[in-house]
């Protein structure tokens, strides 16, 4: 069963989305050579008392026993990565995956950055990155009360088949709400005109995950770093949208925070 948020209910997830977006963006604002992603993590940990009564808590962190407060995925891990001892180098590509709750609904949201400035990578990985952006903002434009939910998931795997990428097949988007993951799954690929149909109110996370190379993915010894099979570049870019009656509404606004990469990525 997909939940349909009431206007008071909507206005508690713009609330957390915007706290979620400002934990995400100070976080990337962490990001430099040298930093290992345990101090990033210490970070979020330190910053999250910070916002609103205090009462704001990680989603990730004893999520089926994961252990950090955020996913930080370096490279050619997709999603999952373990905040530890890893450094940071410049030219590496990272995604910060920053989700938790506040007076009982949760926000999710995700942005993959560069270590040391885009000037760092090479042509590829920059479209990565930008054709990934592009497949999640194509996507929310498209949203509308009476829209398949696969008419988006067909525009995602679309957007990012005609950038010369690939989508991650084995995990998806999701509803979010007053749990991190609901109903229902938001799969980056598929055939127009299919499954449950968005109507006001709907909350879901969409979230794109992106291969440079082929889609195959495997998890890691440690249980949770997914990487790409083939060690390629991977990107991930995510919000949290309300589906409302003039369109997607953009619950974890972090382009409004985020100085630069909306720029470097038009590019
Ligand atoms: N934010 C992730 C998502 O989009 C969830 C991470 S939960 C964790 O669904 F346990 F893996 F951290
Ligand atoms: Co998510």
């Amino acid at each position: 069963m997909i939940n349909v948020l009431s206007p008071a209910e909507l206005d508690q997830m713009r609330v957390v989305g915007r706290m979620m977006a400002n934990l995400l963006n100070a976080c990337c604002q962490q990001v430099r050579p040298g930093i290992t992603t345990g101090e990033i993590d210490a970070f979020a940990r330190a910053y999250l008392p910070t916002l609103g009564d205090g009462s704001a808590k990680s989603g990730c962190l004893g999520y089926f026993g994961y252990p950090g407060a955020l996913c930080i995925s370096v490279n050619e891990e997709v999603i999952h990565g373990i905040p530890g001892a890893r450094v940071l180098q410049r030219g590496d590509i990272v995604s910060l995956d920053v989700c938790g709750s506040y007076h009982g609904y949760f926000g999710d949201n995700t942005r993959t950055v560069v270590v040391g400035g885009p000037e760092t990578l090479t042509a590829d990985v920059r479209r990565l990155l930008r054709v990934t952006r592009q497949s999640l903002e194509t996507a929310v434009k498209a949203i509308r009360p009476g829209v398949h939910l696969s008419d988006i998931s067909h525009l995602v795997e679309k957007t990012v088949a005609e950038g010369g990428c690939s989508v991650v097949r084995e995990y998806t988007g999701h509803g979010v709400g007053r749990h991190l993951h609901e109903d229902p799954p938001v799969p980056n690929y598929g055939k127009p005109g299919k499954g449950p149909i968005l109507h006001e109110g709907m909350t879901i996370a969409i979230e794109p995950m992106v291969n440079l190379g082929k889609p195959a993915v495997r998890v890691l010894s440690d249980g949770w770093t997914v990487v790409s099979r083939d060690g390629s570049p991977t990107a991930h870019f995510e919000y949290t949208v309300a589906v409302l009656k003039e369109g997607a509404e953009i619950l974890t606004p972090w382009f409004e925070v985020d100085p630069w990469t909306d720029e470097w990525l038009k590019k």
